[in-house]
């Protein structure tokens, strides 16, 4: 059984995904690493800005210790993640990895931008998770520590917008995907909603 779970920056979806593995007892893969891996090691070896040439050698030569790389989640590698993300060839070199482990069984959830409208358009449950994008970048602010607020915001906004509005595979919803707006809720009402929506289309 496959598991997509995608939306926008710090709507929720990394924590509700990881539940659900737990719930289910399935495999895990935050896509997203994948981008930051290859957004910092084209920093790392070209500088900035960053270059196309550089962001596709990095995705062909992606050094899976670097999974672990404590910078993965600044945010400066979160926005250059989303730089090397609207090249087309960067996501064609990360696409077999991503299916070959959807395939894992007993099962993965995958969390993304894509995931359910082209990494795994065949997933059994499918949910979009979003929230506003004050409520997101406040959660973002306390994630990271951060004392300007008005800064996160407006990296929020501008990841939103890059993501949106690039050609290849944008973040947009699956037509079949369950949507789940988060403002409202705690981690703890999110992630059992998530799990009623997936236990829903469970075949019996
Ligand atoms: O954790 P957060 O939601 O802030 O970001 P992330 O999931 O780590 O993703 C970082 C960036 O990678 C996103 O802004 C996207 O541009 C890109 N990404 C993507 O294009 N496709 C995916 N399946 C996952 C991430």
């Amino acid at each position: 059984m496959i598991i997509a779970v995608d939306g926008p920056a710090a709507a929720g979806k990394g924590t509700i995904a990881r539940a659900l593995a737990r719930h289910f007892g399935f495999h895990f893969l935050d896509t997203g690493a994948l981008y930051r891996m290859v957004g910092l090691a084209a920093i790392r070896a070209g500088g900035e800005p960053i270059t196309t040439p550089a962001a596709i050698a990095a995705a062909l030569s992606l050094d899976p210790a670097s999974f672990t790389d404590a910078d993965l989640r600044n945010e400066k590698v979160g926005a250059a993640a989303s730089i090397v993300a609207v090249i087309p060839e960067v996501r064609a070199a990360l696409l077999e990895f991503q299916r070959s482990f959807a395939r894992t069984p007993p099962g993965a959830v995958l969390d993304g931008r894509d995931i359910g409208t082209v990494v795994c358009p065949d997933a059994h449950a499918k949910l979009f998770i979003t929230a506003s994008a004050e409520v997101r970048a406040r959660r973002r602010q306390l994630e990271l520590g951060a004392t300007d607020y008005e800064a996160v915001l407006a990296d929020i906004r501008a990841r939103d917008a890059r993501d949106s509005q690039r050609t290849a595979a944008p973040l947009v919803a699956a037509t079949d995907a369950v949507t789940l707006d988060t403002s409202e809720m705690d981690i703890n009402a999110a992630v059992a909603a998530a799990v009623a929506t997936v236990e829903a289309r469970r075949l019996p």
